[in-house]
């Protein structure tokens, strides 16, 4: 048991599985009490029972946080059962696959809604409290995608970008008042939603869905998939005092996604 988030509270949207759950036991690992945040509410509450079995310590949250009042409900009952929040954690996202010619308005206003619009309307309300317990730190989940283009998720990646824009700017807006905002940029990580995707389109079981995905591995300088953990270890250094001088920031956890391991003769 560390203490690096001891007598913390956090915010982890997207705390129903993958990243956001692991981030959530990491944090709970480190003193913090915790609120899981999802749409789906079943995988919050799973989440919160594998992570604090006797309960106490991790409090699941079923809310659609595209919708800005449930995006306010959320930090109330939290800041309600905790006392205070120091710690959001923007993680939740969703997908559209294809290109640009592909998008329609209905594919847009989702992806926009979830992935940037949440963020920024759990922080409208969180950030209020984090400057009440005297500052504090938002960590928004992008992706590699955001900085390295790839064909196939073109609306995903643009409202990635938009959310480093946020980062950077709301890291301006509240210096002043001690709160401190970073944004993470996961490479490809082996979560349950990669795992479930993949399972269904070759019709394996998760589980040789699993051992399909890390064995075919990443194009990235190390070759293999992130863990979830590797990726929650990085949001749990931006979001505790070990980050103190860190604002603004965007932090690439992707195992060197987008590097060239060509020599310097080569062109
Ligand atoms: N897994 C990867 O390879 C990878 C790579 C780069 C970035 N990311 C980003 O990391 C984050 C976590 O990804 P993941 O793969 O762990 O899980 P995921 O992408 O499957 O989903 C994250 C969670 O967000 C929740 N969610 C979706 N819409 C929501 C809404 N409107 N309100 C509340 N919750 C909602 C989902 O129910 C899910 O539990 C996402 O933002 C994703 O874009 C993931």
């Amino acid at each position: 048991m560390g203490e690096r988030l001891a007598s913390k509270v956090a915010v982890v949207t997207g705390g129903g599985g993958g990243i956001g759950e692991a981030t959530g036991a990491l944090f709970v690992q480190e003193g913090a009490t915790v609120a899981l945040v999802d749409s789906d509410a079943e995988a919050a509450a799973r989440a919160a029972q594998a992570i604090d079995p006797s309960g106490g310590r991790v409090l699941a949250i079923g809310a659609d946080l595209a919708d800005e009042a449930e995006a306010a409900r959320a930090v109330r009952e939290t800041v309600a059962r905790f006392g205070q929040l120091d710690v959001l954690v923007n993680n939740a996202g969703v997908r559209v696959y294809g290109p640009i010619t592909e998008a329609t308005p209905e594919s847009w206003e989702r992806i926009i809604q979830v992935n940037l619009l949440a963020a920024a309307y759990c922080s409208k309300y969180a950030v209020p409290e984090l400057i009440r317990a005297g500052g504090g730190s938002v960590v928004n989940v992008s992706s590699t995608n955001a900085v390295v283009g790839r064909s196939g998720l073109a609306q995903y990646d643009a409202t990635k970008a938009a959310l480093l824009g946020l980062t950077r700017s709301m890291a301006c807006d509240h210096a002043e008042q001690n709160v401190r905002v970073n944004a993470v940029c996961p490479g490809f990580t082996a979560t349950r939603y990669h795992v479930r995707r993949r399972a269904e389109r070759e019709g394996t079981s998760p589980e040789q869905a699993a051992a399909d995905l890390r064995a075919e591995g990443s194009q990235c300088l190390l070759g293999r998939l992130a863990e979830p953990l590797e990726i929650a270890y990085a949001i749990l250094f931006l979001a505790c005092h070990e980050s103190s001088y860190v604002t603004g920031a965007t932090l690439m956890v992707d195992g060197g996604t987008g590097m060239s391991v060509d020599g310097p003769t080569s062109r």
